[in-house]
């Protein structure tokens, strides 16, 4: 059986920097406190009017292609993640095949939030276990500065999230042991309020009123607590979940890319782990949580800071809002 591999990697990331400095002139918070909490230094927030969902989506994508080596006419199926879509119906997919000119083909939304691209890999991965396409054009891409409470209410979830998008090309490999070697989901709804958007609720009256803006349902709402502990205990027991099931050994790993939810997250497990910092990559410094697109924005700049190599044991791992969750193990 043929196994899916990444053949090229893009992203894209809004011109405008929002330091931390930045964030304190709108809300009590200080640079120190988000460093010592979040290891955030600088995030990206999307230009109104210049960046939309599709048109950052469109650039990592370009850059994907371009790297794969392959013609945009050549992908026949896009698996769009995110939560932050441009019209609230129809999803992100179609806008991005209208762009590239890929009228026709199958266009799919995934909405698992932190996890959504774990997801969207995982749903590449077995179309093209089963021959059913060959060039998947798999995006994970977000705007949450536009729906952060930037009062001192939000501020906990405000110094956190922010804007860009990522994007990988999946095409099949018969190279023996190369490629995606497995992908875990997994999912515990009994936490959906810990981490989420209340509205626009469909099961309302009314799908938009006063009283919802009023009340500030628009808005991201996190028990940062709560997630942050289900996070650390997810994270490791699926990085393990992947490795067991591909007998393979922590020191295998050459590159952990964890979902970049808070540099102290990430540390955490890279302690249990005790994963040298040159196995572990990070970028949250510089951009924040993009939800969706941080996994694919860090798998760009990994390959073009050469840390990931042909041969490369790579794991990725995810965890967020739903709580969902998920791995994947990649033979690069
Ligand atoms: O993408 C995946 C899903 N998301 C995550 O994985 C995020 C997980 N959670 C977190 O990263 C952390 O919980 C946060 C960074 C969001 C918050 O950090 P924390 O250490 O859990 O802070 P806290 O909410 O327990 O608040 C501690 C204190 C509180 O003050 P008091 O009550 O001790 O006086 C907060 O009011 O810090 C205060 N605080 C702030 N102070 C300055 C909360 N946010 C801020 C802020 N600036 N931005």
């Amino acid at each position: 059986m043929k196994t899916s591999r990444i053949t090229g990697a893009g992203h894209y990331l809004p011109d405008r920097i929002v330091t931390n400095d930045d964030l304190a002139q709108m809300m009590d918070t200080n640079h120190d406190w988000i460093v010592e909490r979040t290891g955030i230094e600088e995030r990206r927030w999307f230009t109104p009017g210049k960046d939309t969902i599709t048109s950052m989506a469109v650039e990592a994508a370009k850059m994907a292609i371009e790297r794969a080596g392959i013609k945009t006419l050549e992908i026949d199926f896009i698996i769009f993640a995110t939560i932050t879509p441009d019209y609230f119906i129809p999803g992100n997919g179609v806008l991005l095949q209208r762009e590239l000119g890929l009228q026709g083909i199958g266009a799919l939304d995934i909405r698992n939030a932190c996890s959504g691209f774990i997801y969207a890999l995982s749903v590449a991965d077995q179309y093209i276990k089963t021959g059913m396409y060959k060039a998947i054009l798999v995006v994970g891409a977000e705007i949450q500065s536009s729906a952060l409470d930037k009062s001192n209410e939000g501020r906990s979830s405000a110094v956190i999230f922010a804007d860009g998008a990522g994007a990988v090309i999946m095409q099949p490999t018969d190279s023996p042991g190369r490629g995606v070697l497995s992908t875990h989901l997994h999912a515990d709804g009994d936490f959906a309020e810990e981490l989420y958007v209340k509205d626009p609720g469909s099961s309302r009256e009314v799908r938009i009123s006063q009283e919802m803006i009023e009340e500030g349902g628009f808005n991201l709402h996190m028990n940062g607590n709560t997630v942050f502990k289900h996070a650390i205990v997810r994270f490791h027991e699926v990085i393990l979940e992947a490795l067991q099931a591909n007998k393979k050994d922590i020191a295998d790993i050459d590159l952990l890319i964890p979902h970049q939810a808070n540099l102290r997250i990430s540390q955490f497990i890279q302690q249990k782990l005790q994963l040298p910092d040159e196995k572990v990559f990070n970028n949250i410094m510089k951009y924040g949580n993009t939800t969706a697109a941080t996994i694919p924005i860090a798998i760009s700049e990994a390959m073009e800071l050469g840390r990931i190599k042909e041969g490369d044991l790579i794991c990725l791992a995810a965890f967020g809002s739903g709580f969902a969750w998920g791995s994947a193990l990649i033979q690069w």
